[in-house]
C-alpha cells in the first residue's frame, strides 16, 4: 500500500486513483492520522497532498514529523512539499507571483523521479506560497520563471517532492513522475488490480461479519448492484438485499432488478412496495434539500422496519462512492447537495455500516462489477441518484408528473440506445421543470408541461459536459416525446455543463 495523507486539497483522490491505476493499491487518509497507525499499515510510500492553507497559518494541517524518520520514501506535493520543507527546517514563503495553471519547469536528472524525462517539462502549478529554502540536505531538481525550488530531495533521507501537481492530467509526464516514485524509489511491484480489490474486500467483508446478518439496500444502480454481488460472494445467504419502491423509480426497473437478482443471481432479494408511503410523506414538498432529506430519511426508516420483522440483521450495505462522500461535504470540502446516501441519514441508525467501494471512482466500480461477473446491461447502467425521480421533478412530486417523467425517460432511453449513444453518453434523463407553457396541437391552443432532457458526458460525475446529441436523434426524442406523453407542448435540451450546474437538476 502506499498511503496518501489529505491535506484538504480538492482532488486528492485523484491522486490515491492515479496510484491505484498505476498498478499499486493505494488509500486516502487523513492527515492527522496518528504514526502508529501509519507504521501497522507498513506502506511501501507516503505521499503528502496538496491543500489549501499556509503551512505556517495558525491551525494548519501538520502531519506528525516522525514520518520522515520512517525509512519510508515520502513525496510531497504542493501543500506537501511546502509541509516537508516547514518540519524540516526549510523556508517557505508567500510568493511574490501566484502561480495558477501551466508552467514550464527544467528538471534535474538526478532525481530519480525525472531519471527517464525530458529536462523541459509542462507542469500545473497551483500555489500561492513557496518553499525558498530547502531544508539542509536537500537538493534542488527543477525550477520554473517564479518558482526557483519546483522539486526538491534527499536521496539520503528517502524524502521527495515536487511544488506542481503530478496528478492532474496537464502535467505532461504527471503519470510517469508518479510511477517513478512508485516503482524506482518505493519499490513496488504494481501487482495490484481489482481482482486484489475484490479479494482484499471480501477478506475484510467475511471478518467484519463473521456469522452475523447483513442487509443490503439494492437499487439496481450499479453501484448497489456491485456491493450486492460483492457481499453475496463474500457471505453468501448471510446477505439479505432489501429492494424498496419508493415509487421514484424508472419505468420497468422493479420488474427487471427483481428478475436479475432474485431470478438470475439467486440472491434473497426483498421486495418492498411504499410508493404510498413516500408520496405521502412528500405532499405539499417543494424544496430540494429537503426532498431530498425526506427520501433518504425515510428509506432508512423503513428499512429499520422491515429488518426488524427480519430479526438479526447487524450491517447495512451501501453502495456509497467517493464522490458521494466527497460532495456531500468532507472536513474540507463543502456540501454541494447532501447525498442520498450519505447526508440523509438519521442520526439515531442502528445499523452498522458496511460501505465497500466508499475508495472509489464510478468508472473503478464498473471495473469491479465486469470482475465479478455482472453482466453488462447493469455494469453499464447509467448512474440513477437515491432519490430518484424525485429530484428529477422541480417543485412538488405528484402522481401526474411522476408519469410525464418516467414516459418521457423511456422514450429518451430507447432512442438513445437506438442510436448506439449509450455508452458514450455518460448520464441522460429528462426533469420536468414545473413550468407550463403555450403551444398548438391539431388547431388547438394547449397550456402544458415543458420536458427537459439533460444528457452529459463525464467520467466520475465531479465534472460534467453536455453531451452533444445529433440534431436527427434529438428531433425524434421530441417529437415522440411530444406526441407520446400526455400534458407536454413542449421539449428542451439542457447545454450546461457542471460546474456551473450540477447534473441532476436539483
Ligand atoms: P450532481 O447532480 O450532484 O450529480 O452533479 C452527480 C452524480 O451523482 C448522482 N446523484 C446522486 N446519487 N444519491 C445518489 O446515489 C443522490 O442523492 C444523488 N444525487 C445526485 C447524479 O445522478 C450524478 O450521476
Amino acid at each position: 500500500i502506499v498511503l496518501v495523507l489529505d491535506f484538504g486539497g480538492q482532488y486528492n483522490q485523484l491522486i490515491a486513483r492515479r496510484v491505484r491505476d498505476l498498478g499499486v493499491y493505494s488509500e486516502l487518509l487523513p492527515y492527522s492520522t496518528p504514526l502508529e497507525k501509519i507504521k501497522e499499515l507498513q506502506p511501501k510510500g507516503i505521499i503528502l497532498s496538496g491543500g489549501p492553507a499556509s503551512v505556517d497559518a495558525e491551525d494548519s494541517f501538520i502531519a506528525d514529523k516522525g514520518i520522515y524518520e520512517l525509512g519510508i520514501p515520502v513525496l510531497g506535493i504542493c501543500y506537501g512539499m511546502q509541509l516537508m520543507a516547514y518540519q524540516l527546517e526549510g523556508k517557505v514563503e508567500r510568493a511574490n507571483k501566484r502561480e495558477y495553471g501551466k508552467a514550464v519547469i527544467q528538471v534535474s536528472k538526478e532525481n530519480p523521479l525525472f531519471s527517464n524525462l525530458d529536462e523541459t517539462q509542462n507542469v500545473w502549478m497551483s500555489h500561492s506560497d513557496l518553499v525558498t529554502e530547502p531544508p539542509s540536505g536537500f537538493g534542488v531538481d527543477a525550477s520554473s520563471e517564479h518558482c526557483a525550488v519546483a522539486a526538491m530531495s534527499s536521496k539520503e533521507k528517502n524524502l521527495y517532492a515536487v511544488q506542481f501537481h503530478p496528478e492532474v492530467q496537464h502535467t505532461e509526464y504527471g503519470n510517469e513522475i508518479l510511477k517513478n516514485f512508485l516503482y524506482q524509489i518505493c519499490e513496488c511491484e504494481g501487482k495490484w488490480s481489482m481482482e486484489n480489490f475484490i479479494e482484499q474486500q471480501i477478506r475484510e467483508i467475511r471478518e467484519l461479519v463473521g456469522d452475523k446478518q447483513v442487509l443490503c439496500a439494492l437499487s439496481g444502480g450499479v453501484d448497489s448492484s456491485v456491493v450486492a454481488v460483492l457481499i453475496h460472494k463474500a457471505i453468501g445467504d448471510q446477505l439479505t438485499c432489501m429492494f424498496i419502491d419508493h415509487g421514484l423509480l424508472r419505468k420497468g426497473e422493479a420488474e427487471s432488478v427483481m428478475e436479475t437478482f432474485s431470478e438470475g443471481f439467486h440472491m434473497k432479494v426483498l421486495k418492498i412496495d411504499a410508493q404510498e408511503r413516500f408520496l405521502s410523506k412528500l405532499k405539499g414538498v417543494s424544496d430540494p434539500e429537503q426532498k431530498r432529506k425526506i427520501i433518504g430519511n425515510e428509506f432508512i426508516y423503513l428499512f429499520e422496519e422491515e429488518s426488524k420483522s427480519l430479526e438479526g440483521m447487524d450491517f447495512l450495505a451501501q453502495g456509497t462512492l467517493y464522490t458521494d462522500i466527497v460532495e456531500s461535504g468532507t472536513a474540507t470540502s463543502q456540501t454541494i447537495k447532501s447525498h442520498h446516501n450519505v447526508g440523509g441519514l438519521p442520526e439515531d441508525m442502528e445499523f452498522e455500516l458496511i460501505e465497500p467501494l466508499n475508495t472509489l471512482f464510478k468508472d473503478e466500480v464498473r471495473k469491479v462489477g465486469e470482475e465479478l461477473g455482472l453482466p453488462s446491461e447493469i455494469v453499464w447502467r447509467q448512474p440513477f441518484p437515491g432519490p430518484g425521480l424525485g429530484i428529477r421533478i422541480i417543485g412538488e412530486i405528484t402522481e401526474d408528473k411522476l408519469k410525464i417523467v418516467r414516459d418521457s425517460d423511456y422514450i429518451l432511453r430507447d432512442e438513445i440506445q437506438k442510436a448506439g449513444l449509450d455508452r458514450e453518453i455518460w448520464q441522460y434523463f429528462t426533469a420536468l421543470p414545473d413550468m407550463k407553457s403555450v403551444g398548438v396541437m391539431g388547431d388547438m391552443r394547449t397550456y402544458s408541461y415543458t420536458v427537459g432532457i439533460r444528457a452529459v458526458t463525464s467520467i466520475d460525475g465531479m465534472t460534467a459536459d453536455w453531451a452533444r446529441i445529433p440534431y436527427d436523434v434529438l428531433e425524434k426524442i421530441s417529437v415522440r416525446i411530444v406526441n407520446e406523453v400526455e400534458n407536454v407542448n413542449r421539449v428542451v435540451y439542457d447545454i450546461t455543463s457542471k460546474p456551473p450546474a450540477t447534473i441532476e437538476w436539483e
